[in-house]
Order: structure tokens, then C-alpha cells, then sequence
């Protein structure tokens, strides 16, 4: 290093996730301009303007949420109350109920009550030293609704100190005013909805749920044929419910990631490893929906496909405001272990986001990390309830604990 760093965080425990954990015991990392520097032994460190204290606490990259629907208005406990009592998650759609009770909450509220409603959850998600998150749009459905939720997403990335990344989900559920018509509302979607968000600068990926609830397979390479035009890059809701074939067919465009896959073939996987596109396993949703079938992991590890874990936050399937319990489930319900978790919630998220410089700890990596007070780094999923986050420095910048 030519200059000094501005500041050089030391005696810390050191997770940078580069290879394994890539653990540097008695560890430090140097900052200049809101960028890693430096990270080494604190014998070797380099000189710093200041220099912080770490009181021997865990460091690791930032946690990133890949896939979360945190933006949304109104509360679905009572369709969960009717699914205990009996009914099925797509009974309840098909009878009007489900994705489009949310569609009706969120169209009905205004920007700033939409904006009020998400901030408790995505300060939660923040307090457990996630930096950078992903927020969907897809309980709008129209022009009007869909923006107002980028918008929110986009102001939430300017009053909180995380970073967004917004996905448009307009191929979501069909809406009502569209019954029977589901041609004409993707010839909507691909005419004027995607390209006038785009044009606002609102959508940083393009995001659809290919199901038999949701989306065809055709329909689905339509809205990414819009998005491959427009430059922006692709994700599925694939094989949640069933297998239509869209982890194969996002694959073919290049996608970032294909997410859910209970019912995930042995083709899909092999698409996916072909194109590198990430699997983004929801636990949350799975463990909410009481479904049994479990993601091929072994597959997917067998074929080298990288893996990453996120809340799914969403009021139908995955009220979860915690990227640690998901973590949790995933090494619980499925038998990740605690060091694919914990990748899975920063290196493998990142790239999931398209992103290169979050999700590890190494020189020219944003300076995004959090401090943990615990005994190693396997107890970030170990733990269940417990928050042992202890602050976070984002872009440079120290916080306490968001709260
Ligand atoms: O990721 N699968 C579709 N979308 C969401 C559920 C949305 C909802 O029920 O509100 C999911 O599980
Ligand atoms: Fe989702």
C-alpha cells in the first residue's frame, strides 16, 4: 500500500469467505475510500489514519439477501390460519386469494404507507448485519403499482445504509382485470410495463414465476426476451411447485440465478452448471408451506453450481425477516453445512445479484462487513432467535447495530 488507510479495523477474528472461510486468526483489515485495502495478520498491517479496536469479535463480509419480496402492504396471517384449517396454498389463489390479496393492499397504499409498512422488516433483515438486499416488485401488476413499489425500493436504499438492488416481478400472478387473458397481460408487460420501468431507471434484474399458478414456459421467454433486449439481466421463480422446465430455460438466457427448485430436474441442473447460474434456495418458504420435497443439493454439488440461501421474505410464503434462520433451515431442513450457509449468504448471494465486488473480504472488495460476537463462524446458522451481530461498517462507514 503506496498511502495510508483511513482506518484499520484490528484484533479481529477474520472470516473473508475468499476460499472456505478463510479464517486469520488475530486478523485485520485495513479501509481507504470505502474500499478493503488491506486484510492480513494485525502483526503485518499496514500504517492507518485510525484504527478501531475490534475487542476480538468476529469479522465477516457483509451478509447479502439475494431474494426477498420485503416491499409490500397488508398481512396474510389469516390465509395461514385457513391453510392450517385445511386449504392448500394454491386453493387459496385460485380463489382470489394469495399473491392477489397483496395486489389489492399494495395498490391501495400510498407510496409513503408502502414505504412505512417495509421499513420495520427491512431494519430487522439490517440488524442482522445484512448490507446489501434485494427487493422484488410483483404485488402492483400495473404500471402504476409496480413503480410505486421500485420506488420505495430504491428510496429505502437512500434512507438505510444497505444497498438494493431492485428486480421487476411483473410476470408474478395474473391480475384480475386480466382474467382468462394471460397473453395479453405478458403483450402488457413486454410493450409498455417493463420497457417504461426501465426507461425510469428503476430495474436493475428481471425476475417471473413460471408455474402452473403463475407463468408458462412461453410466456416466461417472452418477458426475458424484453429484458435481453433492454440489457437487463434475468432470474426465475423456478420449479417451487412443479417442474415447468424454467431453471433449463433461464439457464438458456444467461440467467443470474434460478430459485426454489424442490422439483428441480437432473437437466435443470446440468443447464445451470453449464451457464453458471447461481441456485438460490429458500428455506423459509419451504418450511412455511410444510412441503416436503427437498432441493436435489447433492446434484447441484456434484455439478459445481453455486449455491446461496435468502429469507424469501413475503407475506404468503415466508413472513421471515432473518437471513441467519434461514441459514438455520437450510443446514436443518437440508443438510448444508454451516460453511455453504454462510457462503451461501455472501459469496454466492452476491454473484447471484451479479455483483463481484460485495461477498468476500479481499483487497478492492467494498468496504461492507459485520462484527459477531460469537465462538466461530458456524454458529452464525447454529443459533436460533439469537442475534449476535454487533455492528456493521458499510461503504467505510461504522454503524452500531441497526435497531
Ligand atoms: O417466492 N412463488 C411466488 N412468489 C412468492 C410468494 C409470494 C406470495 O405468496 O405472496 C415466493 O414464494
Ligand atoms: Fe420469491
Amino acid at each position: 500500500m503506496s498511502e495510508a488507510a483511513d482506518v484499520l479495523y484490528a484484533n479481529a477474528r477474520v472470516a473473508t469467505l475468499a476460499d472456505g472461510y478463510g479464517i486469520i486468526e488475530d486478523g485485520a483489515v485495513a479501509v481507504r475510500a470505502g474500499r478493503i485495502a488491506w486484510v492480513g495478520t494485525r502483526a503485518e498491517a499496514p500504517p492507518a489514519v485510525s484504527t478501531h479496536d475490534c475487542g476480538g469479535l468476529w469479522l465477516t463480509p457483509g451478509l447479502v439477501d439475494c431474494h426477498t419480496h420485503v416491499v409490500y402492504a397488508g398481512n396474510r396471517s389469516d390465509e395461514w390460519e385457513a391453510r392450517l384449517n385445511g386449504a392448500t396454498y394454491e386453493d387459496i389463489a385460485r380463489a382470489g386469494g394469495g399473491i392477489m390479496s397483496t395486489v389489492r393492499a399494495t395498490r391501495a397504499a400510498s407510496e409513503d404507507e408502502l414505504l412505512r409498512a417495509s421499513l420495520p422488516r427491512i431494519r430487522a433483515l439490517l440488524a442482522e448485519g445484512v448490507t446489501t438486499l434485494e427487493i422484488k416488485s410483483g404485488y402492483g401488476l400495473d404500471l402504476e403499482t409496480e413503480a410505486k413499489m421500485l420506488r420505495v425500493a430504491r428510496r429505502v436504499g437512500e434512507l438505510l445504509p444497505v444497498d438494493v438492488c431492485t428486480t421487476f416481478l411483473g410476470a408474478h400472478a395474473l391480475p384480475p382485470e386480466y382474467a382468462g387473458r394471460a397473453d395479453d397481460y405478458i403483450d402488457m408487460l413486454c410493450g409498455e410495463m417493463l420497457p417504461a420501468l426501465a426507461a425510469q431507471r428503476l430495474v436493475d434484474a428481471v425476475d417471473a414465476f413460471c408455474e402452473r399458478i403463475g407463468f408458462s414456459h412461453d410466456q416466461t421467454a417472452r418477458v426475458f426476451d424484453v429484458a435481453r433486449r433492454l440489457g437487463l439481466p434475468v432470474k426465475l421463480h423456478a420449479e417451487q411447485l412443479s417442474d415447468q422446465g424454467g431453471a433449463a430455460l433461464v439457464a438458456r438466457y444467461g440467467g443470474l440465478s434460478a430459485d426454489h427448485l424442490e422439483w428441480l430436474s437432473e437437466e435443470g441442473v446440468a443447464a445451470m452448471a453449464r451457464a453458471g447460474t447461481v441456485a438460490v434456495l429458500l428455506p423459509g418458504a419451504y418450511y412455511f408451506l410444510r412441503e416436503t420435497r427437498m432441493p436435489p443439493l447433492a446434484q447441484l454439488r456434484a455439478a459445481g453450481v453455486p449455491i446461496a440461501v435468502a429469507t424469501d421474505c413475503n407475506p404468503g410464503t415466508s413472513p421471515m425477516t432473518s437471513l441467519l434462520l434461514a441459514m438455520n433451515m437450510a443446514c436443518t431442513l437440508w443438510r448444508l453445512t454451516p460453511l455453504e450457509a454462510l457462503r451461501g449468504a455472501t459469496v454466492h448471494a452476491a454473484r447471484a445479484l451479479g455483483l463481484s465486488d460485495v461477498g468476500t473480504l479481499a483487497p478492492g472488495q467494498r468496504a461492507d462487513f459485520a462484527f459477531w460476537d460469537i465462538a466461530r463462524p458456524a454458529d452464525l446458522a447454529y443459533a436460533i432467535g439469537a442475534n449476535p451481530c454487533r455492528g456493521v461498517v458499510r461503504a467505510g462507514v461504522w454503524r452500531d447495530r441497526v435497531s
